[in-house]
């Protein structure tokens, strides 16, 4: 019989989440029905949003129900088909979920076709080129927009949308100051242009942060929330901007935070503040994709992104990336590809 490996919820986690949360399964992949595909996961996204759709609370996506596969983006191929517009070998993006098989009973309309060109790597359309980049795209490129002499803060810049917005931040002439996790990380942060950065592990950020924004901050890419979102907000300008991306400090309390506790200050200073979703920005993803694959062809913007290899390696990781995240865009490629195999094509792509 045709089986899959899958990792599914094996319970709702409570506060932090764990691996007990998670079980690991073999599960049958039923025949393929007219108008029907199979396909076989090539690489799954890990971000953090995963942990908003563990919980049963409302959100904009259901959540995830007890004993289904982890929803998570990814890249397939189809192995079978019975439908005319996905033939075998079609290269697909969608919500793959954390499992190697599974037949899709209606592919039209929730996966997206791609035509990936040969030399860039597969995992940028999961990446920069994908979500990742569309939602660093609209946070900094249609919300704050900066301008020259801006000053721009960026919370989470170590990781997959932060590299991205500092990035296009700088690309837009703007004095940049990230935020990161450890002296690596902050290093890796710099070496994307950042003008300065604040090591959130190191007790003394507060005195770093304003030390960083002598003239104050104009534009905020919110990733984070929690003690450093109150800070950045005390030093925000007159009619400054907000891009509320993310808020990951709370993702793991079983109480959510109910908000920085110097909101007022949103209103004396007149700031414009946009909560935002990526979803809504789908019409704009073909057009966002080709300006930043652009970027990088011109050797103007980097793709920063760490690859795993194997599917039982996703728990831990997702668990990690809460604590002590790896840089960039976390992907998991069910191929096992070599790490130098993996750089070669990588550094062809990015010389391009
Ligand atoms: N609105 C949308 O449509 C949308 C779309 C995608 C992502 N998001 C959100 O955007 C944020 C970033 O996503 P991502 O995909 O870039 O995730 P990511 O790759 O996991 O990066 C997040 C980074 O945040 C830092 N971090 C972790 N815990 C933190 C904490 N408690 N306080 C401050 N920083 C912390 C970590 O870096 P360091 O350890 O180096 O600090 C981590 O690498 C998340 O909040 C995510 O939910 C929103």
């Amino acid at each position: 019989m045709n089986t899959s490996q899958q990792i599914v919820l094996a319970a709702r986690p409570h506060g932090h989440v764990n691996s007990a949360d998670f079980r690991h399964e073999e599960a049958p992949v039923p025949p393929v029905e007219e108008g029907g595909i199979e396909i076989e996961s090539l690489l799954i996204s890990i971000d953090p949003a995963i942990r908003g759709w563990l919980d049963d609370r409302p959100s904009y996506l259901p959540p995830v129900a007890i004993g289904a596969p982890i929803r998570a983006l990814g890249i397939a191929r189809v192995t079978a088909s019975r439908n005319d517009e996905f033939p075998p070998g079609t290269i697909v993006r969608g919500f793959v979920g954390w499992q190697q098989r599974q037949v899709i009973a209606t592919p039209a309309g929730t996966w997206q076709k791609l035509d990936p060109a040969q030399d860039v790597p597969l995992e940028h359309h999961l990446g920069i080129l994908g979500m990742t980049g569309l939602t660093a795209w609209a946070g900094v490129n249609d919300i704050l927009q900066p301008q020259l002499g801006h000053t721009v803060l960026v919370s989470g810049a170590s990781g997959a949308v932060g590299t991205v917005a500092v990035q296009l931040a700088k690309h837009a002439g703007a004095y940049v100051i990230g935020i990161a996790g450890g002296a690596e990380k902050c290093a890796m942060v710099t070496s994307l242009g950042a003008d300065a950065v604040i090591d959130r592990k190191d007790r003394d950020w507060p005195t770093q942060l304003k030390r960083a924004a002598p003239n104050g901050i104009d534009r905020l890419f919110e990733n984070a929330g929690g003690p450093m979102f109150e800070s950045a907000i005390n030093l925000l300008n007159d009619h400054a901007r907000i891009a509320l991306c993310g808020l990951i400090d709370g993702y793991n309390l079983e109480q959510r935070p109910a908000g920085p506790s110097n909101f007022g200050m949103l209103l004396t200073k007149r700031v414009l503040t946009q909560g935002f979703i990526v979803l809504d920005y789908m019409d704009r993803a073909n057009e966002v994709e080709a300006y930043l694959a652009n970027l990088i062809a011109s050797g103007q913007m980097r793709a920063v992104q760490t690859v795993l290899s194997s599917l039982d390696q996703l728990p831990d990781a997702f668990i990690e990336s809460f604590t002590n995240g790896h840089p960039g865009k976390l992907i998991v490629d069910l191929q096992g590809k070599t790490a130098s195999e993996r750089s070669m094509t990588e550094s062809a792509a990015n010389q391009k």
